[in-house]
């Protein structure tokens, strides 16, 4: 297994392109199964939960065929891919292909909307929590499906065709609304999800819908009213930035002080992050390039955090604000209020130096004035890049095992930050 090597002590100066979201990628390629015609994806990141949807579509029978590269792109320029599911060959996602990751459950609307019947594995635990789907299948049952769970399986049918109803979820859920806006795009008549997520990944979502022929109000707000219609033809869309990966670099620099600029990154996607960065000292700004980032010698302080569903402050970004709170000056609160276990990072931040004690859903985190290398691993990408936030900062040597799970979320993660000036390796195992 590889790893990453960090030497750390080094400013970061320079520009970062942000990739295509993961996370608007992953529903916008599982939305191609809604149309016999074809779907063209640009801006996808190149990212092994991307190749791994990829197979995982094509086991329902999505064709699938990237654009070669052209003058002026690079590895790190997002691909553009074309899904063609002419016909849907398998109604089945299988465990082997599910278990590898938790989005692809979301195959279950689109093949129910479009087949009658979809059999998808249930996905399973996850290192940051149960993650139940009850609040996706009851999405699916409102909208006229029977459900049976059997052998590990849910199994959906909706023999005659879905019908627009009322859906209320009783908590915020990304993953649930994605679906119901899925199945509900092919329902006949109105469906109305009230108490929907508002990430920007769902307006995305919504936006490539609607060039497909869907009819939906309110994406980025709570209510979201879809009028069924019979079908839904090709696109072209292209994948919003990663609000996740901007946040992520921002605070790296935070970190170990510097000037970024943030290339294509957008700051209404983050701005509740953006402001807790300028909360604790540093310089932000939105130029018509992207952010700019800087920190210039101004000491780091203490900010308290609570996660929230968008726009609040997201889960995505809080293991990697408590790697930048560990050098700060004072204690910063850090409560996660989306997950109730996403706080394994803190055990491996404590093997490089940090003061960390958890309280239940609270992180009390004291400064320090200095952290030391060591080997540390993570069971997640988002504490996995926690680790890499505090190894650029630390004295000394940090290798930081498992470096799949950064593969699976940070395209190109090396060649960014070494441009910049980290000193960072990739050590094949
Ligand atoms: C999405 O997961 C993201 N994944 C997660 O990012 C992100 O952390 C999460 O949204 C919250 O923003 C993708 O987009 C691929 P939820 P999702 O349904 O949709 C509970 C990353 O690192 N819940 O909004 O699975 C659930 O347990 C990943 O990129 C139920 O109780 O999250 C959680 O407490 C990690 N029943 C809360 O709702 C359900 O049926 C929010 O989860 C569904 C969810």
């Amino acid at each position: 297994m590889d790893k990453i090597r960090i030497t750390g002590g080094q400013r970061l100066d320079g520009a970062i392109p942000i990739s295509g979201a993961k996370n608007a990628a992953l529903p916008l390629m599982i939305a191609s199964l809604l149309t016999d015609e074809t779907l063209t994806l640009a801006n996808v990141p190149r990212l092994s939960d991307v190749s791994a949807l990829s197979r995982i579509l094509s086991n329902h029978g999505v064709d699938r065929s990237i654009a070669g590269k052209r003058i002026g792109q690079s590895a790190e320029t997002g691909q553009t891919i074309a899904l063609t599911a002419r016909q849907i060959v398998d109604t089945c996602a299988p465990y082997e292909l599910v278990s590898t990751m938790r989005a692809s459950f979301w195959v279950i609307a689109p093949i129910l909307a479009r087949m009658g019947e979809a059999k998808v594995s249930l996905p399973g635990g996850c290192a940051i929590g149960t993650r139940p789907v009850d609040l996706l299948l009851m999405a699916l049952e409102r909208l006229g499906a029977e459900i049976e769970i059997e052998n590990g399986y849910a199994i959906a049918r909706a023999p005659r065709g879905l019908k627009g109803a009322e859906i209320v979820f009783p908590k915020v859920t990304v993953g649930g609304t994605h679906t119901a806006l899925m199945a509900a795009v092919l329902a006949q008549g109105t469906t109305v999800i009230e108490n929907a997520a508002r990430e920007p990944e769902v307006t995305d979502l919504a936006a490539c819908l609607t060039k497909m022929g869907a009819k939906i109000e309110g994406a980025g707000t709570s209510r979201i009213v879809v009028t069924g219609v019979a079908r839904l033809g090709g696109a072209h869309h292209a994948v919003l930035p990663d609000r996740i990966e901007t946040g992520t670099y921002a605070m790296a620099v935070a970190m170990t002080g510097g000037d970024v600029l943030l290339e294509g990154a957008r700051a209404d996607l983050l701005q509740s992050a953006l402001d807790v960065l300028v909360k604790a000292g540093v310089e932000v700004s939105s130029t018509k390039e992207g952010i700019r980032v800087r920190r210039n010698g101004q000491p780091l302080e203490a900010v308290d955090v609570e996660t929230d569903p968008f726009p609040g402050f997201p889960t995505d970004l809080q293991a990697q604000f408590m790697a930048l709170m560990t050098k700060a000056r004072g204690t910063s609160r850090i409560r996660e209020t989306i997950f109730e276990n996403r706080f394994m990072h803190v055990q491996e931040l404590a093997r490089l130096g940090a003061k960390i004690r958890l309280e239940g859903d609270c992180a009390h985190v004291e400064g320090v004035a200095k952290l030391t290398g060591a080997p540390v691993m993570a069971t997640d990408l988002r504490a996995s890049v926690s680790l890499v936030i505090a190894g650029l900062a630390a004295e000394g040597e940090t290798t930081i095992n498992r470096v799949y799970h950064l593969d699976r979320g940070f395209e190109a993660l090396e060649a960014k930050l070494t441009r910049c000036g980290a000193l960072v390796e990739r050590l094949s195992g």
